[in-house]
């Protein structure tokens, strides 16, 4: 039996990584166990994600620009210009800087998990758009919203595309679009929202053939080794997609593909042949599901733009 060497000293951790320990350990230790999925995004996760998006099986990015892309009159008209633009989840700014021209912002405010990845993005934004005055924000959204004082209060547009909100438990989602209307204030949201399709495209979305996906999320394992010292053997387990109709939304797990003991410091936990690590949800809507939501959230009117085999709808919510 191997023990992982590679300690995690408490004393040399910082608090948001003692969380971090505290939240995964909880989540191995579960009957049910899992793991959060904002540990896939690890430097290597956030690659593979990436090559994700330029998969064909992997319709929502694709989809998603060609609406922006087909609807871009209608949107600015509907947004109006010369706002603030507020990206949440900006990454590599890519998907705003499309907007950039038909929006016109006199502000781009680009909030990340990642302080590095957005400064290097927004070096690159600065230079080829000196008109547009622009903020780095390095924040965890899904915890708690607060813009600072020095971002504009009037005409916010908040940019949250990619159905990153999918990626959230329904009344989390809730939550957060919540935050994000009292911060709108008059403003208004852009959102991207998958909306629910057979299951044999969503299957292969998230399970395609040429194991992307799996690679994505089997890395969450080395992710979760390097933050808590565990020794998780990747070869041990398996990519597995379920589609859970009942709440909508597509489900990711690791199964483990033997009985296996993981050890990391302080702590282990034993899986049995079968057993599953649930890793991500990706929830599914329709155009009534989501319009619920946001009015729940304190949105009062919205606007719908979809593609033609209504397979993603962008809406602007005010
Ligand atoms: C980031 N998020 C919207 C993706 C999704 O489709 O839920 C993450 C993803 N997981 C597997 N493939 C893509």
């Amino acid at each position: 039996m191997v023990i992982q060497t590679s300690k995690v000293s408490e004393s040399r951790t910082n608090p948001n990584q003692q969380n971090f320990i505290h939240e995964i350990e909880e989540g191995l230790l579960a009957h049910s166990a899992s793991i959060s999925p904002k540990f896939l995004y690890d430097p290597l996760g956030s690659h593979l994600f990436t090559a994700i998006t330029l998969l064909p099986e992997y319709y929502p990015t694709a989809t998603e620009k060609s609406i922006l892309n087909h609807y871009q009159a209608e949107i600015a008209e509907a947004v109006g210009t010369g706002g603030t633009l507020i990206d949440l989840g900006a990454g590599n700014c890519l998907k705003a800087e499309s907007l950039f021209t038909f929006l016109k912002p006199s502000h781009y405010v680009a909030i990340d998990f990642s302080e590095e990845y957005l400064h290097d993005a927004l070096e690159n934004l600065r230079s080829k758009y000196p008109q547009i005055q622009m903020h780095n924000i390095a924040m965890d959204f899904s915890r708690e919203l607060i813009l600072p004082d020095f971002i504009p209060n009037d005409d916010r547009i908040f940019f949250y595309p990619g159905s990153s909100i999918g990626n959230f438990l329904t009344s989390e989602a809730q939550a957060l679009l919540t935050q994000i209307k009292e911060q709108a204030g008059n403003g208004s949201l852009l959102i991207g929202v998958d909306l629910m399709k057979e299951d044999h495209i969503l299957k292969a979305a998230y399970d395609d053939p040429l194991k992307v996906t799996a690679a994505f999320n089997l890395n969450i394992l080395r992710s979760i080794n390097s933050l808590i010292g565990s020794n998780f053997n990747i070869s041990q387990f398996r990519h597995q997609v379920m589609i859970n109709h009942a709440e909508n939304r597509v489900e990711l797990y690791l199964e483990a593909l033997e009985d296996l003991s993981v050890f990391w410091p302080g702590n282990s936990k034993l899986f049995k042949k079968g057993d599953l690590i649930h890793t991500e949800n990706s929830h599914k809507y329709t155009i009534h599901s989501i319009q619920q939501l946001l009015a729940d959230a304190g949105f009062k009117s919205t606007k719908i733009w979809v593609d033609p085999k209504d397979y993603f709808a962008v809406i602007l919510a005010h």
